[in-house]
């Protein structure tokens, strides 16, 4: 299968009571971890691509890789979305590049700015079939540049998402309900809880369309145990519990974002590998368990949160 918009995963998935997973990608053997575990569950997958990873890997190295997965995973939908886009030119740039799927995140911006930018990038998109992904509300931690300190982030306001949504004309929309970037996302000895009220206001208000959480990794504790046994410093490290991602995904939430938990289990398998084998240094030794460890984390998040396993 061509590398798809995510138009058609998101219906099923909405109608399906179920989440879309979108993970980011930087190299090949994190698309490669990615896409074999999605292949063999036979899932829809979404792969998304940051300013910081695009500066990093470069676009054309990222594009053709993701070729190569979706070559070698023909059962599955693929979709090569740009995660927090910050500028109508970056969009662009992606569009005209092959994505099919553009973020473009001014939910810094005031109300009518953000109506206003995100209106023109989905002018441009859709015409030139590539869909878009707005967001209204803030969350705290980082998000490329941009860090936003924790008590500091916004709730979406349920009562501004219609408007919003008809205005811009945009094709799903991220929302803030108390997820938020990187491994720390909650103070040790807090009760982790998303508001599921406001998701509910918002999906009343939005029916049959799709909502995306970002910051949704869950941090799980054997990574960060296992970071810290192998030299890692990493203490009060702190995800969404996955319960409560679940259940997120079985109601208008069609797409979770995982990042931080891919870095985890790479940082994890590297640590551990370099502890036991100090004299190794071929790069193919290392990076062959990262890899399958991006698989398994992959593995598990289709099959107990996400619930997208066999709806390719
Ligand atoms: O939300 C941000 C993503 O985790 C991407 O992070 O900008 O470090 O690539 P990055
Ligand atoms: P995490 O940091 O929780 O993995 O969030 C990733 C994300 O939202 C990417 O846009
Ligand atoms: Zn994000």
């Amino acid at each position: 299968m061509a590398i798809v918009t995510t138009k058609e995963m998101f219906q099923k998935a909405y109608n399906g009571g179920y989440a879309v997973g979108a993970f980011n990608v930087n190299n090949m053997e994190i698309i490669q971890g990615i896409t074999e575990a999605a292949g063999e569950l036979k899932a829809p997958v979404i792969l998304q691509v940051s300013k910081g990873a695009r500066n990093y890997a470069n676009h054309t190295y990222l594009v053709k890789l993701v070729e190569a997965a979706a070559a070698e995973n023909p059962d599955i939908p693929i979709a090569l979305h740009l995660d927090h886009g910050d500028s109508f030119e970056l969009c662009k740039s992606c569009i005209d590049g092959g994505f099919t799927s553009v973020m473009i995140d001014a939910s810094s911006k005031p109300f009518a700015e953000n109506i206003e930018l995100t209106k023109r990038v989905v002018e441009y998109a859709h015409d030139h079939g590539a869909v878009v992904e707005a967001e209204l509300g803030t969350l705290a931690g980082v998000e490329d540049e941009v860090m936003v300190e924790s008590g500091k982030e916004m709730f979406t306001r349920p009562e501004e998402v219609e408007e919003f949504v008809s205005k811009t004309g945009c094709d799903s929309l991220a929302i803030a309900i108390g997820t938020s970037h990187g491994a720390y996302k909650f103070k040790p000895g807090t009760t982790p809880q998303l508001r599921f009220d406001v998701l509910e206001e918002c999906a009343k208000r939005l029916p049959g369309f799709p909502i995306v959480l970002h910051g949704a990794s869950s941090v799980p504790q054997e990574f960060v145990a296992e970071i810290n046994q192998y030299g890692g410093n990493m203490p009060g490290a702190i995800g969404i519990p996955e319960e409560q991602l679940a259940q997120a995904a079985k109601m208008a939430v069609c797409k979770i974002n995982i990042d931080s938990d891919i870095r985890l289990a790479m940082t994890a398998s590297v640590r551990k590998y370099f502890a036991e084998h100090p004299d190794h240094f071929d790069p193919r030794q290392w990076l062959k368990p990262a890899r399958q460890a991006v698989k398994d984390m992959v593995t598990h998040k289709i099959v107990d949160v996400l619930g997208c396993n066999g709806k390719a």
